[in-house]
């Protein structure tokens, strides 16, 4: 993004939320899609597609390595594969704004073909971490020519010439690590192997097999899962309709819940299990919210919520739950300020790492808006009043759920809360004033 002016907002509190609203397609699936599309052979449909910033970048890159990439008049999207490990070198660096997804599993898919690539980002991405991904792939074969210090962008990847199948077991839970080793999987002959101690977001697999990718899943001690592709398949073109994005759906859903009197609909939300944490924590808080006319879009579950404003209790959030809800956690500690009583979420080392180091900047927002928060070791803890007084300024730090979480902590706050910068928000939801304006939220 270029991004030299701020744009500053404020949320006050004001009516009840009502109305039927839909958010965005699921970025997860959005990025995933654009990829594979790319390594099939022949033409992709995407219906759906979220149009935010983070997936636009994907999409040039995907152009840049030799895709044909078109946005269609009815909306859909149109993608021109070149086959797995057809990608040509880009003429110029990848640039991934502020998208660590887009730029990791490219990193995955680019470091399985014999081509040479430079990935950069904005001042988030450049201080989050990739050797995560440089280690696996260099067991494949791809190395780092050049790279800023401690393995940060921008970088420089030399893919593998005749990428080796591995069996990798990630040292910390992260789907986008998981999809980096079976993107870059598929262009090796033979079997890669995942072993996840505790299951991530399972998008990616789920996706190689509608592609037409021979890929198995086994479970693996407690949490775990273990998976295995085969490579070098002919990936076949594909129609991916993209669900609305449940992290996106987590802004209003909260909304809603700490509004009095208010009863909304969300539309057509994915409810993948390894997605649905902060319901699950929800709904053990206390919050009404009825699953309705659940069923199967794109090969996965999707549902309508309706959520109905509530009282919350504080409750327990244990570390396994955390890949499955790993970025609602500001807008859980928003629900936790306003609920009664001590919300202790566990095991969120992983927070740290994520668009700005979101453990602090979760706390922060909410200290500077009168609530009682603590860090310990890699909990957070929240002490709910049933209340939040607001009158803070929040510091975005070009985190886009942070941004959405201050404004829906303001909609219930006594006072106003004003946050530095709205931008980040087209990230991963653009539109996002609008349709919290349009169920009656005071956002200007
Ligand atoms: C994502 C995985 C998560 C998540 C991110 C999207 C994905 O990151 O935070 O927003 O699409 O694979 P990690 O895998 O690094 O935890």
């Amino acid at each position: 993004m270029n991004h030299t002016v701020l744009s500053p907002a404020t949320a006050r509190r004001g009516q009840p939320l009502r109305g039927r609203v839909r958010v965005p397609g699921d970025k997860s699936i959005s990025h995933r899609a654009l990829i594979l599309g790319a390594l099939a052979v022949g033409e992709t449909r995407i219906s759906g597609l979220l149009e935010g910033e983070d997936v636009i970048n994907t999409a040039k890159a995907m152009r840049a390595l030799g895709a044909t990439v078109t946005r269609n008049r009815d909306g859909t999207w149109s993608i021109g594969g070149v086959g797995v490990g057809g990608f040509a070198a880009p003429a110029g660096p990848l640039d991934f704004g502020n998208s660590g997804t887009g730029c990791r599993l490219v990193m995955g898919a680019a470091g399985g073909c014999p081509i040479t690539t430079t990935f950069d980002g904005d001042a988030s991405l450049r201080k989050r971490p990739m050797r995560r991904v440089l280690d696996p792939l260099e067991r494949i074969g791809a190395r780092p020519v050049a790279m800023a210090e401690g393995g940060r962008l921008p970088l420089t990847l030399a893919g593998a010439r005749d990428p080796l199948p591995i069996v990798y077991e990630p040292p910390v839970a992260s789907a986008q690590l998981k999809s980096a080793v079976l993107l870059a999987g598929l262009a090796a002959p033979g079997e890669t192997t995942v072993i996840e101690n505790e299951a991530t977001r399972d998008h990616t697999e789920r996706m190689l097999a509608h592609f037409g990718a021979d890929v198995r899943t086994e479970p693996h001690g407690t949490h775990g899962r273990r998976i295995t592709l085969t490579g070098q398949p002919e990936l076949n073109p594909a129609d991916v309709m993209v669900p609305a994005d449940p992290s996106s759906a987590a802004f209003p859903l909260v909304a809603a819940l700490i509004t009095p009197g208010s009863d909304v609909i969300l539309e057509g939300v994915m409810t993948n299990p390894l997605r649905t944490g902060l319901m699950t924590t929800l709904g053990e808080m206390g919050a009404a919210i009825d699953t309705l006319a659940v069923r199967h879009e794109g090969g996965e579950e999707v549902a309508d919520l309706r959520v109905r404003a509530s009282g919350l209790t504080g409750v327990d959030v244990p570390a396994e739950r955390a890949p499955t809800m790993i970025d609602e956690y500001p807008v859980l500690a928003v629900a936790a300020a306003n609920a009664s009583g001590i919300t202790r979420m566990r095991g969120l080392k992983e927070l740290r790492v994520k668009e700005s180091d979101r453990l602090a900047a979760t706390a922060d927002m909410l200290r500077n808006n009168g609530a009682e928060v603590e860090i310990d070791g890699d909990d957070l803890i929240v002490a709910g009043k049933g209340r939040i007084a607001g009158g803070g300024q929040v510091v975005t730090h070009m985190d886009h759920r942070i941004a959405m979480a201050a404004l829906v902590m303001g909609l219930a706050s006594e006072q106003p809360v004003g946050i530095d910068d709205a931008a980040f928000i087209t990230t991963s939801f653009p539109g996002f004033v609008g349709l919290m304006q349009s169920l009656g939220a005071n956002i200007a």
